[in-house]
């Protein structure tokens, strides 16, 4: 069965960027939004996500999209690739899957798995990070949604993947995991990364200073950038490691394995707060292989 994507109208346009002439009023700077700790529901989370990555896409595509490549499936800033990994299975197997990539950004991964002979289904919260997909181009198709409601009929997906798309950011990820276990079919898996639960408890910061413990591992206050009227414009939300196994647990999954890539020699890129300084030390990335039995 052909995965349904029933969802709002398809992405046809080419990104525009639309430069000022001199003679227009240009809109005042808005003020930096202020940094802080508070909680941040579903909606508030996502509202403020879908917003962040609009605005950030251009930045995030022109910073990481050569570490990323236009085709290559890489897990996250340790640089660890699909083709090594194998975590979906081996290569050949991936012939002919449907397979649903959530939180795909630019759907760089969902390239590599069409290289592979799959059916990708590339699938975003941002409009602007998927103007960046049809810009590589590809033809895999296309889908603006919230992982906690996919415009899919249940049991359409042989296989699911997230490199860091959607679960650090949104505050009930039992419902995200229920609804990736509702739309694959059983015996299908759903492989997704996150930022290493330990990260937390130490500032973002690449180099010697964030080396140093500066909060609670423990504190699920989620991280929240918001502007001058209190509104959120970006939100984390930080689960343990042990969260994570009950989340995925909850959401029906069986959990195979988890993966904390270490950082290879070959790396020498910085990633905002990963670094070879604190990958050699600590991780960055925990990669979740779940089962739907
Ligand atoms: C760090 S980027 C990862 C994108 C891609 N996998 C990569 O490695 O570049 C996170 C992506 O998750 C998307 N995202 C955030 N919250 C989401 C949600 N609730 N549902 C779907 N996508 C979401 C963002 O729009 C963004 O494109």
């Amino acid at each position: 069965m052909e995965p349904q994507t029933n969802t709002r109208e398809p992405i046809i346009q080419e990104p525009q960027i639309h430069e000022p002439e001199h003679s227009e009023v240009r809109e005042p700077e808005p003020a930096e939004p202020e940094a802080t700790r508070r909680d941040a529901g579903v909606t508030e989370s996502s509202r403020a996500n879908r917003g962040w990555w609009d605005r950030n896409a251009d930045d995030y595509q022109t910073e990481h999209g050569t570490f990323l490549g236009d085709d290559r499936f890489v897990w996250g800033p340790e640089g660890l690739d699909e083709v090594e990994a194998e975590l979906l299975g081996p290569p050949e197997d991936l012939k002919g899957k449907d397979i649903l990539e959530i939180g795909a950004g630019a759907a760089q991964c969902s390239r590599w798995l069409a290289a592979q002979g799959a059916r990708p289904v590339a699938l975003d919260l941002s409009h602007r990070q998927l103007q960046h997909a049809l810009r590589i181009g590809g033809g895999v198709p296309l889908v603006e949604a919230d992982a906690g409601a996919l415009p899919f009929a249940d049991g359409s997906f042989d296989l699911a993947c997230s490199a860091y798309g959607a679960l650090p950011f949104v505050a009930d990820p039992v419902r995200v995991l229920k609804e990736v276990h509702r739309v694959l079919r059983p015996g299908g898996r759903f492989v997704f990364s996150v930022t290493h639960p330990i990260r937390w408890a130490f500032p973002d910061e690449p180099g010697p200073e964030g080396l140093s413990v500066s909060s609670s591992y423990f504190d699920r206050t989620p991280y929240v950038e918001q502007d001058e009227e209190g509104h959120a414009v970006y939100v984390e939300h930080h689960r343990t490691i042990g969260d994570r196994v009950r989340d995925v647990v909850a959401g029906g999954f069986r959990l195979l394995d988890l993966v904390e890539p270490q950082w290879p020699a070959w790396n020498t890129q910085e990633w905002g707060g990963w670094s070879p300084l604190r990958g050699n030390l600590i991780p960055g990335t925990a990669i979740f292989v779940c089962v739907r039995d």
